[in-house]
């Protein structure tokens, strides 16, 4: 196939000689008089010539708005005021050769294809650098569920946009390290990723800390600061525990979302930025909305990606790898032997239930690792965490008046099948029980044979 090529040059002559030029190199070429012109016909170039002063727009503007249409594309620049100065200026710009007229249709034809070399070896390197990612970046997040590959699968797909992406799952399920896997499928990866953490900041703090704030915009200013989405500008925003943003700032929050601009406290510049944002949440958003504690149209602007992490107890198959995972990285740091578990180890691993999910286990086993003695961690190195009583045992929580444990039990189990609208598997996790489990029971009950 023929390589396209586009020219962009205002003098009509010259015009004329680069095409007729150019194609008897064997090449196609489309030609424009104005920038406008050849903007629209960038996306299927091979490569941009183009005349440094152009009517209406200087080269310099015009090569702007070619690397935001297309990254890759090299661009020739021909100057005729052939000060060498304005040709470096290109070069810094983002030219990739340039060309003082006038010039031999020689070295025209040497510049030419020596860009277009550039231009293959960059998307050879590319594709090298993206398979490299790609080993790398999903080697230490592990899944093997069906659920975690279709999150990988969609890390992938959305990586390179700009979309905006809401991770919900609960404490511990891996939302910080799928918010970075995405940063780093991005075309951002070598820009800031600016993590927030929503929680962690009362409201006045909150704002001064997302949009920044000037001299004297409050007692305490003492000097002009830069928000986090002015750190993060060409980059990511990481926004972690979006439910706990307070209303007033979900406003300019959705501003920001909206408008990609804003303006720092106690000023009324108004400042354009260009951010990705991933949000991440462990609450029910949609129970918050009922509730009228979080804007619908915000969160509608956050949930353009929505990507659910499971909990551990729903992707068991994910205990064994995560646990052996967990073994290799910890093991020298806590400066034991283990390599390995037992069988026996893994079952116990995998039978639990996992309240605190991935975090949970990574401490569990690095305290087992702490215990272990042999060279493979055993079931009796591990110590859960005793199932979850937040409130303990009391008077108020003991059973009910009258009531015997297999009734109790059996009350439970009813409500379970309810809330779960008679869906077993759901019961059975609402239970912390395994379905063949909770069977057994209802059989034991009468209520299935
Ligand atoms: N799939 C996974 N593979 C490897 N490590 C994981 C995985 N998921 C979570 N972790 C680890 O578990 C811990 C908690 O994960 P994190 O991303 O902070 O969870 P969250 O943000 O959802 O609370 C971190 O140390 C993280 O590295
Ligand atoms: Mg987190």
């Amino acid at each position: 196939m023929k390589k396209r090529i586009l020219v962009v040059e205002d003098e009509e002559k010259l015009r004329r000689v680069l095409e007729l030029q150019l194609m008897s190199a064997g090449f196609d070429v489309d030609k424009a008089a104005t920038a406008e012109e050849g903007l629209k016909l960038v996306d299927r170039a091979a490569m941009v010539l183009t005349d440094l002063k152009l009517p209406r727009m200087d080269g310099q503007e015009f090569l702007a708005l070619i690397r935001r249409q297309n990254a890759q594309v090299p661009v020739v620049m021909m100057t005729a005021y052939g000060s060498v100065e304005t040709a470096v200026e290109a070069m810094k710009a983002g030219a990739t050769d340039f060309l003082l007229k006038p010039f031999s249709l020689e070295h025209l034809m040497q510049v030419v294809h020596k860009a277009l070399e550039v231009r293959a070896l960059r998307e050879e390197n590319r594709q090298l650098k993206e398979e490299l990612g790609r080993r790398y970046e999903f080697d230490n997040i592990i899944g093997r569920s069906a659920a975690m590959q279709e999150i990988f699968a969609a890390v992938e797909r959305v990586g390179p946009t700009r979309a905006t992406v809401l991770l919900t799952g609960e404490s511990g399920v891996g939302k910080d390290l799928i918010a970075r896997a995405i940063h780093f499928h991005s075309p951002r990866k070598d820009r800031p990723l600016v993590k927030i953490n929503c929680s962690a900041l009362p409201e006045n703090l909150m704002e001064s800390e997302l949009f920044g704030y000037e001299k004297g915009a409050f007692t305490g200013a003492q000097t002009t600061k830069p928000g986090k989405f002015e750190q993060a500008d060409t980059g990511t925003v990481f926004l972690d525990e979006i439910g706990d943003v307070p209303t007033a700032i979900q406003v300019k929050l959705l501003r920001v979302l909206q408008e990609r601009e804003f303006e720092r406290l106690g000023s009324n510049v108004t400042r354009h930025i260009d951010v990705r944002l991933v949000a991440a949440t462990n609450q029910d958003l949609r129970a918050a909305l009922e509730q009228g504690t979080f804007r619908e149209d915000l969160y509608y602007r956050l949930n353009v990606v929505p990507l659910n992490i499971p909990p551990l107890r729903e992707r068991k198959v994910d205990i064994p790898s995560l646990a052996n995972h967990f073994v290799t990285k910890l093991a020298p740091e806590t400066g034991c032997r283990v390599e390995a578990s037992t069988e026996a180890a893994m079952e116990k691993l995998v039978a639990y239930h996992w309240p605190g999910n991935v975090r949970e286990l990574e401490n569990v086993i690095e305290r087992s690792l702490v215990m272990a003695t042999g060279a493979q961690l055993d079931a009796g190195d591990i110590k859960l965490e005793s199932a979850p009583r937040p409130r303990g045992l009391n008077d108020s929580h003991f059973l009910p008046e009258g009531l015997s444990l297999d009734q109790y039990e059996q009350d439970i189990i009813k409500e379970a099948l309810r809330r779960a609208d008679g869906n077993k598997s759901q019961a059975a996790r609402l239970l912390g029980l395994t379905r063949n489990a909770l069977r057994y029971r209802l059989t034991q009950m009468g209520l299935e044979s």
